[in-house]
């Protein structure tokens, strides 16, 4: 794992949306895994924005959604879907064939982890994945004490992740569990982002980059991908104990 150290969001942010730019122009039926969130959404507008810029077409590739909110419509403007659709989709022109995202209304949430783990094992690897971090650790809805194993799977959501995750509702939501992409499958990712931003995450960051590797701490999971890429501003890295 390396730990990049940018000046401020926008700079790490460019840096993540070139690298999915770059992987585009080298691979263009590449295979990208997202979260979404507060973290990811300059990178999205600025990924938008080089896209048309450089004319580089995002249509060949395989779009994964990292997670979503179990019982949350895809038309809730708080829904992992609605924030992709917004903020990627429709301004790219995706095609409904190339986005695989977890229908969180499913009567059958087993079936709908298989079919993701079946879409990714189809398709190959996982190129590129992009996640946040949650500030008890979690990545995507793999919450604290999680086996690093898993592959897609249903989840009870931590009461953290229940109170913060109102941040992206206009109206209260009943939140209580989660469907996520599994750690297993961000081992086994050739390449691992993992962003964050602003001192509220400094805590977090700290225990990612320089605690314990433990399954308590989902985030530390990247001190073992020998090609993941912890990216996080000044602010966030104001507890780190070297700089580098
Ligand atoms: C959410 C999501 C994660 C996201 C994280 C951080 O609960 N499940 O996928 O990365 O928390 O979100 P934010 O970027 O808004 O701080």
């Amino acid at each position: 794992m390396q730990l990049k150290i940018y000046k401020d969001h926008g700079s790490s942010s460019d840096a993540a949306a070139s690298e999915i730019i770059e992987l585009v122009k080298n691979k263009p039926n590449a295979i990208l895994c997202m979260a979404s969130g507060e973290t990811p959404r300059l990178t999205c507008k600025l990924l938008v924005e080089k896209a048309i810029a450089q004319k580089v077409d995002l249509r060949h590739i395989t779009f994964i959604g990292l997670d979503e909110w179990v019982g949350i419509p895809p038309e809730n403007d708080g829904s992992c879907y609605h924030f992709f659709h917004t903020e990627i989709f429709k301004p790219l022109n995706f095609s409904a064939d190339q986005v695989h995202l977890f229908d969180a209304l499913s009567g059958n949430l087993e079936e709908e982890c298989l079919k993701m783990d079946a879409t990714i094992f189809e398709k190959g690897t996982i190129d590129l994945m992009i996640v946040g971090i949650g500030m008890n650790g979690h990545i995507g809805f793999n919450e604290p004490g999680v086996s690093f194993n898993n592959y897609s799977h249903v989840i009870d959501l931590d009461e953290i992740t229940i109170s913060g995750g109102q941040k992206y509702f206009k109206t209260p939501a009943t939140l209580k569990r989660g469907i996520t992409i599994g750690l297993k499958h961000l081992q086994e990712s050739k390449k691992v982002l993992l962003m964050a931003n602003g001192t509220k995450k400094a805590g977090v960051i700290k225990k990612t980059v320089q605690g314990e590797i433990t399954n308590e701490f989902p985030a530390s999971i990247m001190q073992t991908h020998t090609n993941g890429f912890v990216m996080i501003d000044e602010e966030a890295a104001t507890l780190l104990d070297h700089k580098k």
